[in-house]
């Protein structure tokens, strides 16, 4: 990936790297405050798994979103996909967090992120089953999950969002 003449890469967090976090900033203050408060110690619990997007040697981190897994409620599917769900809970990987830095925002990353975050539920989905990846998401971005294919719950919860596996795999 090039970003305005740097390269940037994607890698899951090494605790033994030095990342630079000080300056992420992507105006929401507790996904700001994770990566220098709570990721480490997410990180080495095995709570979530963090996956950073970072400028070259420097480590700047400009992105991230965080992996754990889950489930969510069969009813929160939409019709057709829970009709192949033969349980009342469905299991998924949960993205838990994504951000971009307010100075990289609108030029893709997001989107980037969540196609990376789907690629990894994949990988998962070959040792454990894994129906979709799914999240919670706040009304002001909802229409940033519906544009990258993510459907939303019509049922129970409507901030829950899911994108079937299967989906994924037709998709690419
Ligand atoms: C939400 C966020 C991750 C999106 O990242 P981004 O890099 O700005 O998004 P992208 O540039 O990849 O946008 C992809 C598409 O979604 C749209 N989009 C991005 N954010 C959107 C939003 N909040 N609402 C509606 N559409 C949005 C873009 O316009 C773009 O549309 P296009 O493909 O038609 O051009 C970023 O704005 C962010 O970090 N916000 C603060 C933290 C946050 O709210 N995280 C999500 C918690 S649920």
């Amino acid at each position: 990936m090039e970003g305005n003449g740097k390269t940037v890469s994607l890698e899951r967090y090494d605790a033994d790297t030095a990342y630079n976090l000080e300056d992420f900033d992507c105006d929401v203050p507790h996904l700001n405050e994770f990566l220098s408060k709570k990721m480490c110690k997410e990180a080495r619990k095995m709570i979530s798994v963090p996956y950073l997007c970072v400028i070259g040697d420097t480590k700047v981190v400009i992105g991230y979103f965080t992996l754990s897994s889950g489930s969510i409620e069969r009813d929160y599917l939409t019709p057709r996909p829970r009709k192949e769900v033969p349980y009342s809970t469905v299991p998924c990987i949960l993205l838990g967090r994504i951000a971009v830095c307010k100075s990289a925002q609108g030029h893709g990353l997001g989107k980037r992120l969540l196609g990376k975050a789907i690629q990894q539920a994949i990988v998962g989905s070959q040792s454990a089953g894994v129906f979709a990846m799914a999240l919670r998401a706040e009304e002001h971005n909802w229409d940033f999950y519906k544009k990258a294919g993510f459907i939303q719950s019509n049922s129970g919860d409507r901030t829950t969002f899911f994108y079937s596996l299967r989906q994924a795999e037709q998709h690419i």
